[in-house]
């Protein structure tokens, strides 16, 4: 297939992008807009390959998008394009509406122009906190942050294209994703990093706050299924297979890095936090997925990852990232490369 993968310089993207690359033969243009989250160093090992292409420019401007599609006559669109961390979608939120609804909308135009299938790659953070029991894909929307409140939108508009259009879209909302190239704002590489360089640990609250952990290499599976073998205008849910507290994920850190539990600081709660998120699969395990990455062994994995690879997360951890710190948690962190 010839995909056009929007925000593939992210996290997941940059995942998606090197699986379907080496393991579908695909040939995959990459259109982002490199925010702060979005690097090339995530897919330098895919630079050399004749099958991959990566163009900078923003989703929402139509200029960008229609050259991209000129560019790589792709079939499909796979939008991952987004902001993507609730601290900051509270502190401000602009961005976020425009990338989520304006992209979202330029995007469509485009597929709707050209005739493309259209996958958007969604969040369980749409249905809202469960206390108990799992979301699935006929649970209401109830959003609660203006991250996912605007990632619900998109998802409307999206629906809305299938409706009224016959678009043949596609939604793959997924868990809380973890794995290498994770930018160290989210709690999993932040903790790590901050452990390995004797920071302290934020825990918000009492940190009993639980995730559905998902390793990004199942999700983007997930969402290759969904391209492949789902059904035009259906929603698919994609949730991990362990659920766990914040503050275990932070215990279990600790004992993987060495670092000492006294560097665990409770800090202020997040506004608005969600207590928990639970995503039932059975739609998309239909299609012939499963998870294959059990929280324990990923987690592991994943600090290892952090540790060998200090040439990815140096230059963040020693430039903007270091004032963003200190504006979320007022304070700042120690040395750029001290005690790793
Ligand atoms: P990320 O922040 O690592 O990457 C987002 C990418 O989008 C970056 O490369 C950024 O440069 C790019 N981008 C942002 N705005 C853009 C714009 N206007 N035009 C073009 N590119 C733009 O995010 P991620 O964690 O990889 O998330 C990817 C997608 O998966 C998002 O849609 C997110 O909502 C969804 N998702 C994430 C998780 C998670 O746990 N991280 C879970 C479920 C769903
Ligand atoms: O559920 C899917 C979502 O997961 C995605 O849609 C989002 O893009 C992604 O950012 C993530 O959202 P969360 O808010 O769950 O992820 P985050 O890593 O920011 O926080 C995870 C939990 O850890 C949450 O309960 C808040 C808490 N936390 C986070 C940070 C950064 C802390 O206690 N301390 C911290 O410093």
């Amino acid at each position: 297939m010839r995909l056009l993968v929007c925000g593939g310089a992210g996290f997941i993207g940059s995942t998606f992008a090197r699986q379907r690359v080496r393991e579908h033969g695909d040939e995959v243009t990459v259109l982002d807009k490199l925010t702060y989250a979005g690097r090339e160093e995530n897919l330098q090992d895919l630079a050399e390959e004749p099958r991959f292409r990566f163009l900078r420019g923003a989703i929402e401007d139509r200029e960008a998008v229609a050259k991209a599609l000129e560019t790589s006559t792709a079939q499909a669109i796979v939008n991952f394009a987004a902001e993507t961390h609730v601290d900051r979608s509270i502190a401000e939120p602009d961005a976020f509406v425009a990338t989520h609804a304006l992209g979202t909308y330029v995007l469509l135009e485009a597929a709707r122009e050209h005739g493309l299938r259209y996958v958007q790659v969604s969040t369980d953070e749409v249905y809202g906190s469960i206390e108990q029991g799992t979301f699935t894909e006929q649970s209401p929307l109830a959003p609660s942050s203006p991250y996912s409140a605007t990632k619900a939108g998109a998802d409307l508009l999206v629906s809305s294209y299938f409706h009224t259009y016959g678009l043949p879209t596609l939604i793959c909302r997924g868990s809380n994703n973890y794995g290498p190239y994770q930018y160290p704002e989210k709690l999993i590489p932040l903790m790590v990093l901050n452990a390995l360089h004797g920071d302290s640990l934020p825990v918000y609250g009492d940190g009993m706050q639980v995730r559905n952990w998902i390793h990004c290499t199942d999700f983007a599976a997930a969402i290759g299924h969904v391209l492949e073998h789902g059904r035009p205008g259906e929603v698919y849910n994609a949730g991990g297979p362990d659920e766990e507290a914040n503050i275990t994920v932070v215990k279990r850190i600790i004992a993987l890095t060495g670092a000492a539990e006294s560097q665990i600081e409770h800090v202020a709660d997040r506004p608005g936090h969600d207590r928990r998120y639970s995503l039932s699969s059975q739609k998309v395990r239909a299609l012939g997925w499963s998870p294959r990455v059990r929280f324990e062994e990923g987690l592991e994995q994943t600090v290892a990852w952090y540790r060998e690879n200090s040439w990815w997360w140096e230059p963040i951890r020693s430039g903007d990232y270091r004032a963003y710190y200190e504006r979320q948690y007022g304070r700042p962190l120690s040395g750029p490369t001290a005690g790793a």
